[in-house]
Parts: C-alpha cells; sequence; structure tokens
C-alpha cells in the first residue's frame, strides 16, 4: 500500500463543502429547518402522506426540534408499490425529468422520479462521494455499475462528471471487455459492486495480469453488503483503497453516505439531505445512537419524491463523525430479509464471509442455500475453494469452516467447497442467500 501516498488522497483545506466540517450545531440547525419543509410539502403534495399522517393524528405543524421526527408516521416499500408507478410524486409528472426503478425480485418495482434540482443534488452527494474516497478532478474513473433502471450507473456518472474525473461508463457485464478497458485507459478509480469486482480481479488472472499491477488506486464499492475482510482481500489482490459507498433508490441512489479514505472506519452520511434514525425493527421505537437496528431515512431537500421516516431494512448502528461532522453508519450487517433464523440462532450471509475470508485455502465466491430437512431449516454454506488449493486441503479448510460458524455463530452448519467458477456470478448484486425451502 505503500505505492498510493494517503497523503494525496486525503481531503485538503477548501477541498471540501463547508457543511461538512460545519458544527453540529450548525449542521442540526440547517437539517431541523429542512426537515420543516420536507414535511409540509409531503403532506400538502402527496395523498399518501396526507392520509398517513391525517391517520396517526400527526400534522407537519408538529415538528418543532429534529426529535419531533418519531411523531410521524413510517413509510414502506409497501406503500411506494401501492401508489405504483408515480403516486408518490409531489410536483408535477412534467416537472419530473427522471425515473428510476428498483428490480424487485417479486411483485411491482418500486419507481421514484427527480427534478432538475433533484438530480443536481444527487450528482452533488455522489461527487462528495468520490471525493471523500479520495478522487479527484482530473482522474480517470471506470463505473462497471450498470447503467439504466438502477440507479448505480447513472448515479455515479453524474456524481463522477460534476467533481471533474474523466468518466468511462462502461456499465456491468462483458468481463473480458471491463479488463481490456483497464489495461487501455489506466483508470485511477473504479466503482462496482464488491462481488462484480472479484469477477473482473478473476477475469485479470485469468488473462495472466497481476490485478496489482493495474493503474487502479481507488474501489469504491457498494450496493450491497461487504465486510472489512472483503476489503482487506480486495486492498491486498488489487493494491487499491478500497471505501464503502451506501444509498437506496428510494432516499435517491448512491451517495446517501460514504467512506472517507483516511479514516476507514464507517460511512458519513451526508446528513444535510438525509436524515436518519435507527429503530427497533418490531417496534419502531427510535434506539439511541450507537444501538444496532433498522435504518430510516427521511429526504430533507428532495422535491420529486420526498420520502418521510422511510424503513431502508438495513440494519446497521449511528456513530458519531470523526472525518466529517456528519454521523456515521457502521458497514451494513445485512438487511432485515437476508436474515437466516435457524434453529432459534440469527446469522447473516456477512459473518459467513468474515469466517471464510479467515481461510486462505476459501475463495471469497461463496453463497448460503437455505433448504428443509424434515421439519427443520438447514443452511448449506457452497463456498469455492481457491485455485491454488489441493482438494484434500479444500476439504479440511470446509471443515474447519464448519466448526468457526459453529463456535463463533453458534449453530450447525453443513459446508461444500466446490470447484473454481461453480457458483454463478453476478454482474450486478450478488445473490448470497440462496432459499430453496419448499413454499408451505
Ligand atoms: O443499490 C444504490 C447504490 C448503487 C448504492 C451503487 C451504492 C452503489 P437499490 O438498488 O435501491 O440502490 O438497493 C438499495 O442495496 O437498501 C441495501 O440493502 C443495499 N446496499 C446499497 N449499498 C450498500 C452498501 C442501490 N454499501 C439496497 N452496503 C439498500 C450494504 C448496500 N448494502
Amino acid at each position: 500500500m505503500e505505492e498510493i501516498d494517503m497523503l494525496d488522497l486525503s481531503p485538503r483545506a477548501g477541498d471540501l463543502d463547508a457543511i461538512e466540517t460545519s458544527s453540529v450545531d450548525e449542521l442540526r440547525a440547517l437539517q431541523l429547518e429542512r426537515l420543516r419543509w420536507s414535511v409540509r410539502h409531503a403532506y400538502e403534495n402527496v395523498a399518501h402522506y396526507r392520509a398517513a399522517f391525517d391517520a396517526a393524528g400527526a400534522h407537519p405543524d408538529d415538528v418543532h426540534q429534529l426529535s419531533d421526527l418519531a411523531r410521524l408516521p413510517f413509510t414502506t416499500k409497501e406503500d411506494l408499490r401501492r401508489n405504483y408507478p408515480f403516486g408518490m410524486f409531489a410536483v408535477p409528472r412534467e416537472d419530473v425529468v427522471r425515473v428510476h426503478a428498483s428490480s424487485g425480485t417479486t411483485g411491482r418495482p418500486t419507481v421514484v422520479g427527480y427534478t432538475k434540482d433533484d438530480l443536481e443534488t444527487w450528482a452533488d452527494v455522489v461527487a462528495r462521494s468520490i471525493r471523500a474516497a479520495g478522487g479527484r478532478r482530473g482522474m480517470v474513473l471506470h463505473n462497471a455499475y450498470g447503467y439504466g433502471l438502477f440507479t448505480g450507473g447513472l448515479g455515479a456518472h453524474a456524481g463522477a462528471e460534476r467533481l471533474g474525473c474523466t468518466v468511462v461508463p462502461v456499465s456491468g457485464g462483458m468481463t473480458e471487455r471491463q479488463v481490456q478497458l483497464i489495461r487501455d485507459f489506466e483508470p485511477d478509480i473504479i466503482m462496482v459492486t464488491p462481488s462484480y469486482m472479484l469477477n473482473v480481479i478473476d477475469e485479470m488472472e485469468r488473462q495472466g495480469i497481476d490485478p496489482a499491477t493495474t493503474s487502479l488506486k481507488i474501489g469504491i464499492f457498494g450496493a450491497e453488503p461487504w465486510t472489512n475482510e472483503m476489503r482487506r482481500e480486495m486492498e491486498q489482490r488489487l493494491d487499491i483503497h478500497a471505501v464503502d459507498i451506501y444509498g437506496l433508490s428510494e432516499v435517491i441512489g448512491p451517495g446517501v453516505a460514504s467512506e472517507c479514505v483516511e479514516t476507514k472506519d464507517g460511512l458519513h452520511i451526508w446528513e444535510d439531505h438525509f436524515y436518519p434514525e435507527v429503530v427497533d425493527p418490531i417496534t419502531g421505537e427510535v434506539l439511541p445512537d450507537g444501538s444496532e437496528g433498522e435504518l430510516v431515512f427521511t429526504s430533507l431537500t428532495k422535491q420529486a419524491m420526498p420520502v418521510i421516516r422511510y424503513r431502508t431494512r438495513d440494519l446497521t448502528r449511528l456513530l458519531p463523525g470523526t472525518a466529517r461532522t456528519m454521523r456515521r453508519m457502521e458497514k451494513i450487517t445485512g438487511r432485515s430479509d437476508d436474515m437466516i433464523i435457524l434453529r432459534g440462532v440469527n446469522l447473516f450471509p456477512t459473518q459467513v464471509e468474515e469466517l471464510i475470508l479467515g481461510l486462505p485455502e476459501l475463495s471469497p465466491h461463496f453463497q448460503c442455500v437455505l433448504d428443509r430437512e424434515g421439519h427443520l431449516d438447514a443452511l448449506t454454506v457452497r463456498v469455492e475453494r481457491r485455485e491454488a488449493t489441493p482438494l484434500d486441503q479444500a476439504a479440511r479448510a470446509g471443515a474447519g469452516l464448519r466448526k468457526l460458524v459453529k463456535n463463533r455463530i453458534g449453530v450447525s452448519v453443513e459446508v461444500d467447497v466446490v470447484d473454481p467458477y461453480t457458483i454463478e456470478r453476478s454482474v450486478g448484486k450478488m445473490r448470497r442467500l440462496v432459499d430453496q425451502r419448499p413454499r408451505r
């Protein structure tokens, strides 16, 4: 890592937006002013919010301080689905200059909309995120997030242009070509899901290229959970700084929160635009900072589609700011939908990832396959051995992983160590959890 000078990547005086280093009091005052606007805007212009507030006996006039937000009802993905496609918009449809949609594995997709000003805000927060990662004007940025209805590609693209990078808009897929473009255009930065990055690394190795010798200095990875162990794996194999970027379409897209390269200690939430709360996933009660729970966001500046207390289902903790004034969120443990409950024990694929990456014989390509044996759920961790690992060592590592899961997480699982390239590869978000249980 010596080769990449951290001093060059850390922000210099004058680089940052003033609010990134303002006092906490200034930030809170700005948030309150914006929150009052946003809540009123939603109530006055979106039938859903008016009805939901009225039903809860809540009114925008009730918001006198930030904690009053807790009086307002939550918004869920179901609310967005019910108002499909444009029912959550707070401005005339003609003022919406862009829509995106989440693919949604089941049911209708959810649609989100942006005014011209919203696109400006979005480009600003993504530019801020890339800068936090160490990106600067003039750097070449390879963007392998998918372009289209998914917010990753176009969101990263606009932010990178806003910062003044030279953007290579590759999108996901065609892995051989990704490698060729990285060799030929010599990008400084890559933006891509961590699971697809692993595939690009494998392809480099297949072509006889040492991934550590490419021009890349910074990887900005997100759109799916990944662990600090995965960060180490990527930083070593690619000789880069790997930082985390978080976001969701309903709130804006990528750029809701991002890690700073100089600290790599969780993601600073761009709180001047997105107000976070962490709540108990079952009771909905607001939890004090530092407690783990479900992340909830209220947009403070969005025009086309304000969201009030949107339940993300993502689990994390809020922590005080370090490199910036804004609070941090810890790396996401997982979505509540991805939580496996096995004989009473809660388990997330990220916990399995952590353990796998501690075993040098096993590769980071894995899936958790959930099935039913008789009346009981059973979990098999299917993981590829590394190419250099002989079969007998791989089998021993598999037995070791089984023991680690039992000792650290407290539940018995099966481990199936398979040959390289036998687990489905992703070009975007990887499906870590495969649920093969028969429907009741
Ligand atoms: O995934 C936006 C995005 C694109 C973020 C590119 C970062 C980079 P959606 O498709 O709406 O939007 O999915 C949002 O993805 O609720 C999380 O469950 C998950 N997710 C996104 N970023 C992270 C991350 C985009 N850094 C959902 N860590 C969210 C863990 C993440 N999970």
